[in-house]
């Protein structure tokens, strides 16, 4: 047996975010590895750390500051998702989607989700955002679905439709707040691995034969565990590193991080961007 989450751990972890925050959040947004300034945004915050919610998995990798800020962005009542957790980390797939289940709870309607990815497509560069317009469910593929165990009736259907992950309008909304900021946003299929290694070559080559532009280690879980509850899904990947299809060159967690640098100013201008076409 896995660990399963019930109705009771959801609704014991948002209390003790409500008991924080009296903000009733519209947006949530999950902040990928060094891409957590972004949160230092937010006005008018309430800081809740991860570890002082109950259930809730923790992070410990570097560049994952590990708590919830709630507040304004551009008018709106946001969560705002300082960090997160990886199933590299050592959790099962089920706990890997409280966070998602918690923000639904607290009324979102809308997650925007963001990540630190490899690029796959080799017209890609380090410090390119891209567009999720669909992903790879790779590991969902092997058994390792965020939903699987018994389902949770009142959140979700047993077998919910995928057929629209990423939300097309939500996709229009952000291509055209990237032409506003001037903002060269690719587009693309993202693919989640389990890590904590990279990928090898030979790796990189078979994703690319199947589609797939870019790579990470996240985000898809959480996706799934929105649209299961209702909640539409933006999904931007922020690429911290070339495509390594020949082996010439090497990955690091360094290099990532460093990325991000680059990568958080474009991200907070296209997210920005979003929110004010949002309200
Ligand atoms: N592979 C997997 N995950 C990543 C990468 C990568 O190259 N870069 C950032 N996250």
């Amino acid at each position: 047996m896995g660990d399963f989450l019930t109705i009771q751990d959801i609704e014991k972890a948002a209390q003790q975010v409500q008991k924080r925050s009296k903000l009733k959040p519209q947006v949530g947004l999950i902040l990928g590895s060094g891409l957590g300034s972004l949160a230092e945004s937010v006005e008018n915050p309430d800081y809740i750390p991860y570890a002082e919610v109950p259930g809730w998995p923790v992070s410990g990798v570097q560049g994952h500051v590990g708590r919830l800020v709630l507040g304004e962005l551009e008018s709106q009542p946001v969560v705002v998702m300082q960090g997160r957790s990886h199933y590299y980390e050592g959790y099962d797939m089920p706990r890997l989607g409280l966070p998602v289940r918690v923000m639904r709870h607290l009324g979102i309607e809308i997650l925007i989700v963001t990540n630190a990815a490899g690029a796959v497509n080799p017209d890609f560069e380090p410090g390119d955002l891209m567009l999720l317009v669909d992903h790879l469910n790779l590991l969902g593929m092997a058994g390792q679905n965020p939903l699987r165990g018994p389902n949770l009736d009142s959140l979700g259907p047993r077998f919910p439709d995928m057929s629209q992950v990423y939300d097309r309008k939500l996709q229009s909304t952000a291509r055209l707040a990237a032409e506003e900021e001037k903002i060269n946003l690719r587009e693309g299929v993202y693919c989640c691995l389990a890590g904590p290694s990279f990928e090898t070559p030979a790796d990189l080559r078979f994703l690319r034969n199947v589609g797939v532009d870019a790579v990470g280690m996240s985000t898809v879980p959480e996706a799934i565990v929105a649209r299961h509850g209702g909640i539409r899904v933006l999904g931007i990947s922020g690429i911290s590193n070339k495509a390594n299809l020949d082996g010439t060159t090497e990955t690091s967690h360094e290099e990532v991080l460093e990325a991000g640098r680059v990568l958080v100013p474009k991200l907070t201008k296209l997210i920005r961007g979003v929110l004010r076409k949002l309200s």
